[in-house]
């Protein structure tokens, strides 16, 4: 993934960017599987508006598994994170990871006749993750084909068997960065040649309505769009333009509003979901704190004040106005002892924004395997209205990508964000890259980051 940030805004710059749970569930045995109700066919029952309230979530044994075995791990392994489909074969499923037939199965277990949520991240684009290296995938540019064919047909035909599952209701999370992407790397300083071909073939857009309109045609799927975060789509040049593609997108090739759910922001990023000690409209001697380097004129300084606003924006541009939104929490909690508990000094606004901000970035547009960062938010239904919910949709533990070269047969490439040495591009305003060393291979699991994560959990690990 990339998690790019934003070509600007300031006129005339550059800018910014369980185990026990499981074992209960698993004990319920073969009982707990079958239709909800004889009566129920498939895409006969109406879907509800939040599918998270009243409903628990999925928790993948996969990941479970290897947060349990960690010194510590126990205390979140089991909370849900969601499954990633992020190549053909982990559809059928690896030696090392379940297929999404066997997901489902347990999924159904769990639940135990009870309403729970299965998330899946669909990310298999052409050319993806043009404007970075590290989640670069398998197809290249121009397999358009091969993503309706081998990826998404497949996906949508296992979904269709579970569709009478009453229950079972499918969050999906339609492909990370690739439509931002499009909106803020395709020109000027930020541009790479990878977002201009995927730009210019449009094969972003047909995959992404695609996916829409098959997964949304299928009675229990919720869509949700990958809408970036506040430190990339924050600022008013890529505010309305994101809104405006997505609506596009969500509106060619046969997709319709309708197969939308809602957004997501801040999938596999660190920005916090609520800065607690200062606001954009704050002033410090009369300076507004946009002023500040930190802040860098966007509109927004946290995840939850842009979602809302952003919900507001697609709706006025033809969403329909029951959309919900959720924010991946997974790392994005700040605690530990450099947390501020309070307001900066009031001398400038780069002392007062920076003594205040619990995010510990060195720049906003930093992405990959940040220092110091927690875990956040757990899982949580319905936050606040407009908020489907906090969710771990990254599954903490799981490498950004490697801080060196390291060849591989995924289609990663390496990307300098994720070394520490590096002192960035572009996009994160030629600031140091912030990532821990010795980082494995993008979703390969990094045992050191997943320790600092627990130790700078906030909400603290009880
Ligand atoms: C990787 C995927 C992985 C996901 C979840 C991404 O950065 O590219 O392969 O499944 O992270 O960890």
């Amino acid at each position: 993934m990339s998690r790019t940030n934003p070509p600007h805004r300031r006129p005339g710059r550059r800018t910014a960017l369980t185990a026990g749970l499981l074992a209960g569930a698993l004990a319920m045995g073969a009982g707990a599987l079958g239709p909800a109700s004889a009566a129920d066919g498939p895409g006969t029952y109406a879907r509800v508006d939040n599918p998270y309230v009243g409903a628990q979530v999925y928790v993948n044994p996969d990941w479970s598994a290897r947060a349990a075995a960690e010194p510590g791990g126990d205390a979140v392994a089991d909370q849900p994170t969601a499954v990633w489909l992020d190549r053909i074969a982990a559809i059928e499923g690896t030696d090392e990871a379940m297929g999404l037939r066997e997901h489902l199965d347990t999924a159904l277990e769990q639940a135990g006749g009870e309403p729970i949520v299965f998330q899946v991240v669909v990310y298999d684009l052409p050319g993806r993750d043009c404007a970075a290296l590290a989640s670069n995938g398998e197809l290249g540019p121009d397999e358009i084909d091969r993503y309706r064919d081998e990826f998404i047909d497949p996906i949508a035909s296992i979904l269709r068997d579970y569709e009478s599952y009453e229950n079972l209701r499918v969050a999906t999370v339609i492909e990370i960065d690739s439509l931002p992407n499009l909106v803020t790397n395709v020109s000027g300083e930020t541009a790479t040649e990878a977002c201009r071909e995927m730009a210019a073939n449009g094969n972003y857009v047909t995959g992404v309505s695609y996916a829409l309109e098959q997964l949304g045609a299928i009675g229990n799927v919720y869509n949700y769009i990958d809408a970036g975060h506040y430190g990339w789509l924050g600022w008013d040049s890529n505010f309305g333009p994101s809104a405006e593609l997505f609506h596009e997108t969500a509106t060619s090739n046969g997709a319709s509003v309708d197969d939308v759910a809602g957004f997501i922001v801040n999938t596999a990023n660190y920005g916090p979901t609520v800065e607690p000690y200062y606001s954009v409209t704050d002033t410090v001697n009369g300076t507004p704190v946009r002023q500040s380097d930190w802040v860098d004129w966007n509109q927004y300084n946290d995840n939850q004040s842009f979602a809302l606003a952003f919900r507001e924006k697609l709706v006025s541009l033809g969403f329909n106005s029951d959309i919900g939104m959720l924010i991946d929490t997974s790392r994005n909690g700040w605690g530990g002892p450099d947390r501020p508990t309070g307001p900066g000094p009031q001398t400038d606004v780069n002392a007062y924004v920076d003594g205040s901000r619990v995010d510990g970035r060195i720049h906003t547009g930093n992405w990959c395997n940040q220092a110091g960062a927690g875990l956040g938010e757990r899982p949580t239904a319905a936050p606040v209205p407009g908020i489907d919910a906090y969710a771990w949709i990254k599954p903490p533990g799981e490498s950004d990508g490697a801080s060196e070269e390291i060849p591989n047969d995924e289609g990663k490439g390496f990307d300098q964000m994720c070394d520490p040495a590096y002192q960035g591009n572009a996009r994160n305003q030629y600031n140091p890259s912030g990532a821990l060393g010795d980082a494995p291979l993008s979703g390969h699991w990094f045992s050191a980051q997943f320790q600092e994560l627990l130790a700078n959990a906030h909400p603290p690990l009880s």
